[in-house]
């Protein structure tokens, strides 16, 4: 989860590698830091502090060179400070940089300091920085791919040695890693965002490959050190996606663009068909029996909500995992389902490692949900659908989860087509609430000032419940996951009648009760639900659909939704509860984009 850019130049490369930083801060922004070759020396300069933090120290100092590496650090081992950041040193030889976790770094460790090794860091980074330097043997890109053999867990790491001038070497396995080919000039990077406006030339390393970057030179070899031919693809620059506009914050922005990200999604989806989903779509919808969905946080969430649209509509039988549960559990493999990963990034280590896991049980059919047409997911899975978000920057996701969500009903009706579950009079209707979905979440977007208002009040408080019903269970479940992200409040969600089995011991006048209330089939139970929490005196705060028959009262705190929406309400009521949760961080102060501990991309276990 940490970044990664290097660069070999001409030039000076300390404003693009700091550039780069700026936009891999997403990855993590508990520490990070600049290495350069200076005049036969190794020269760095590292902050606990943001990147913007590291400019203005390196703009005192003046560090400058044409090879350098820098990165943006999300804590594994060692905590947040400036010994433990990157680039790691040894014996002012090597410098070197990482992404991912080495598993057999105590082993390492203890072998190199017999050697005699000092170490200065606790992270496990510096065991490699030490090993390449105590197999150097005058040729960096050499040592390096007899290096990484003696390492276990996942890299990306990007490494240069004061005794080479104009070379940076790179190797990944498990943790993301790309080339930036210029013109007398090549990079490395986590993604290729880090590159724009630099070089749109990119080339996605595969498991195993080291790469040798020089001025005129990208060599890349395979794990098995055999020259390997990637393809070099003209990746979209998309500086201005990442620029803020008139917004204060990402997520706020976010936000507002949900109807444009939705919009995008739906593009060019005149009819419902199975080949929107890759050419083999029909074949596969034809043999498989039941769906397995894998993913992580929100992504998670999307998937539980799709399971009430899959198992009502398509009428097919649905299983939804945690990755990071499924990867590790004695599960029954059916070679007949169809396993579906949703996410945002393409790049989550525990959703890769999942579907890498179903497919090693003998599931071959794979589909994606994702919003990165390049990332590691598409290029794994035999179907895809690319949501059309575009660069989602803030740590809490929002528009990448409605358009998830958009996606994967549009799954639940191609499968159900082809399941002989679709009239035409069905499709055309559900094509037609679709795409009225931006107009509808315009009028949701109007409802911010008197979820403002609702803010203040939850911003002085430490704890609060969601609830919701049947496919708003999932709802609640996002809505809670978004306020503790962002403002630290303790969050929990729960389907309304669990309540009477435990939470409700919860209740008092101190808590708020956020109610997600459509007027669906579930809304009398919900009432009685809502009944209960107010004889204990919570306060309810209550999301209600016009025409469900919810009034203000005592205690009883109501925001009228502007339509009811049928099965397509979950991609409305979702966002109120963004919108409360982004003003009660404003309200509380939290940095809302970069909330602590947390990072964008999760490229670790
Ligand atoms: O990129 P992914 O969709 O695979 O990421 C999965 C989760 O890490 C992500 O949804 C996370 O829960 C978000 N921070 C939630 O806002």
């Amino acid at each position: 989860m940490c970044g990664i850019v290097g660069a070999v130049a001409q030039q000076n490369v300390t404003p693009i590698l700091l550039e780069g930083l700026k936009r891999l801060e997403y990855r993590g922004y508990d520490s990070c830091g600049v290495a350069l070759h200076v005049d036969g020396k190794l020269q760095r300069s590292r902050s606990t502090s943001r990147v913007a933090d590291l400019q203005q120290q390196i703009a005192q100092t003046g560090l400058a060179g044409f090879t350098g590496i820098a990165h943006t650090r999300w804590a594994t081992h060692g905590a947040p400070a400036t010994h433990n950041a990157h680039p790691h040193f040894s014996r002012d030889r090597i410098a070197l940089v990482h992404n991912g976790i080495i598993e057999n770094h105590d082993e390492l460790r203890a072998e190199l300091q017999a050697a005699g090794y000092t170490f200065e860091s606790q992270t496990d980074t510096e065991v490699i920085a030490h090993l390449v330097d105590h197999m150097y043997d005058g040729d960096l890109f050499h040592t390096v791919q007899q290096a990484v053999h003696r390492l276990t867990g996942a890299y990306a790491i990007a490494v240069f040695c004061a005794d080479e001038p104009h070379r940076v070497v790179a190797a990944r396995q498990g943790s993301p890693l790309i080339v930036g080919v210029g013109e007398g000039q090549n990079f490395v990077a986590s993604d290729a965002m880090a590159l724009a406006g630099t070089t749109d030339q990119i080339i996605y390393l595969e498991e195993g490959d080291v790469v040798d970057l020089q001025l005129q030179k990208v060599w890349i070899v395979d794990s098995n050190g055999r020259p390997a031919e990637r393809e070099v693809r003209t990746v979209q620059a998309y500086t201005s996606a990442v620029e803020l506009g008139p917004y204060q914050h990402y997520m706020q922005k976010e936000i507002f663009e949900q109807p444009r990200a939705i919009a995008d999604t739906l593009e060019g989806v005149v009819r419902i068909m199975p080949e929107l989903f890759g050419d083999k779509a029909y074949k596969v919808f034809k043999e498989v029996d039941s769906i397995l969905i894998l993913a992580c946080g929100t992504s998670y969430y999307a998937g539980l909500t799709a399971k009430y649209w899959l198992e009502s509509i398509a009428r097919i039988p649905v299983n939804v995992e945690i990755a990071s549960e499924y990867r590790y559990r004695d599960s029954v493999p059916n070679p007949k389902s169809l396993v579906v990963t949703i996410s945002q990034s393409g790049e989550t280590a525990d959703t890769l490692a999942a579907l890498k896991h179903a497919r090693s049980l003998g599931m071959p059919h794979t589909l994606t949900i994702c919003n990165v047409a390049t990332s590691a997911m598409v290029r794994e899975c035999e179907l895809a659908y690319i949501t059309r978000a575009g660069v989602e920057v803030g740590v809490a996701s929002t528009k990448a989860f409605t358009t998830q969500l958009a996606a994967l009903f549009l799954l639940t009706l191609a499968l159900a087509q082809t399941r002989g579950l679709l009239t035409d009079e069905e499709e055309e209707a559900h094509l037609k609430a679709m795409r009225h979905l931006p107009a509808a979440l315009q009028s949701v977007l109007a409802l911010e000032p008197s979820i403002v208002a609702w803010s203040e009040a939850f911003a002085r408080r430490e704890n609060a419940l969601f609830l919701g019903r049947g496919l708003h269970y999932p709802i609640a479940l996002e809505g809670a996951l978004k306020l503790k992200e962002i403002t630290y409040i303790h969050a929990e969600a729960y389907a309304a009648g669990e309540l009477k089995h435990g939470p409700l011991a919860l209740v008092t006048d101190q808590m708020p009760v956020v109610t997600i209330a459509p007027n669906d089939a579930l809304v009398e139970k919900l009432k009685s639900n809502m009944q209960e929490v107010r004889a204990r005196g919570g306060q309810l705060y209550v999301f209600a659909d016009g025409d469900s028959r919810i009034t203000s009262a005592e205690g009883v705190h109501v925001i009228r939704m502007p339509e009811h929406y049928g099965v397509l309400s979950p991609i409305l009521h979702v966002v109120p509860l963004q919108l409360l949760s982004y003003h009660t961080a404003l309200a509380r102060g939290t940095d809302v984009d970069k909330p602590r501990n947390l990072a964008k991309s999760v490229t670790v276990e």
